[in-house]
């Protein structure tokens, strides 16, 4: 059966390829993207296109199956970054409030597991440091995410000013370098902060995660968003065994998860605990 192309502009794009980016995107990453997002597949993907000098998206989605290293730059394309230091601000003072119960004998352990650029796991970074008043915490925190370039700029730690605009001095000084010469215009994060913070691949949608509990805290924040109910409710049940006993659980602020699970129950704003 044909499809009428949707688009003819750059390059042909028909009802039949969005489909299968739909089904290729969430069966792999969950990621469920509506009718609607349409306009939103080509613009992103026709970079991929461009580079592979494709002019067809049904021949794109050939070239998927394929070529590993185009099938992840496809999926990174196709994810969502949007991210900043101190995100849902709020959500810091909690986490340190939180942390002053936990026994500093034992290294305290945290995931954010959809850490993006990395912006969210150096401000909780930034928080601890605070928090105990010293560069080495008696914390580690894992930060994870399915798209790879994202990590890289991640582990870089380097950032345009822009992104800290919201930042007051005093959180500026101790924890960014400002960029000179030809890095005008970029601050890096401190060495002491990167130490704190581990980076590593993992979709939440495989089998196995490769990350080790009990975590006192886990940020999972604004990635349910792009995952349907069936998909939450399962990342919710993996995630309950994983958290430390009063271990919290931090969403996003459109993310109400005891509509899903009834695993959790609310500990503050946007914050879950475990039911007893
Ligand atoms: C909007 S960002 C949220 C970043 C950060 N947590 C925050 O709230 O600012 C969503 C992130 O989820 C990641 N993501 C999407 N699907 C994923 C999956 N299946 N496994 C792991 N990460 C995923 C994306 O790559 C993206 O970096």
């Amino acid at each position: 059966m044909d499809f009428p192309i949707l688009y003819t502009h750059e390059f042909d794009f028909t009802e039949d390829d969005f489909r299968m980016i739909q089904k290729l995107i969430y069966d792999y990453a969950g990621i469920s993207l509506s009718d609607a997002k349409q306009n939103l597949v080509y613009s992103r993907l026709s970079r991929r296109l461009r580079e592979n000098n494709i002019t067809k998206f049904s021949s794109y989605i050939q070239l998927l199956a394929k070529n590993k290293k185009e099938w992840q730059l496809f999926i990174n394309a196709l994810t969502t970054n949007l991210t900043s230091f101190f995100r849902e601000p709020h959500h810091f003072p909690v986490l340190a409030e939180h942390i002053k119960n936990f026994d500093t004998k034992e290294t305290i352990a945290l995931w954010s597991c959809a850490s993006s650029t990395g912006e969210e796991p150096y401000s909780m970074a930034m928080t601890m440091v605070e928090l105990f008043g010293s560069y080495t915490p008696p914390v580690r925190i894992i930060a994870t995410d399915i798209d790879t370039q994202a990590l890289e700029k991640a582990k870089a730690g380097i950032y345009s000013m822009d992104k800290v605009d919201m930042l007051t001095p005093d959180q500026l000084r101790p924890f960014f370098l400002k960029g000179k010469c030809e890095n005008e215009g970029l601050v890096k994060i401190r060495e002491e902060l990167q130490e704190i913070v581990t980076f590593r691949q993992v979709n939440l949608l495989s089998d196995y995660w490769p990350v080790r509990g009990p975590f006192a805290a886990i940020f999972c924040r604004n990635v349910m968003i792009y995952l349907d109910k069936k998909t939450q409710a399962n990342l919710l049940q993996r995630f309950a065994p994983l958290l430390a006993p009063h271990g919290l659980l931090f969403v996003g602020h459109s993310e109400n998860i005891v509509l899903i699970s009834n695993l959790f129950k609310l500990h503050s704003r946007t914050v879950y605990e475990l039911q007893k």
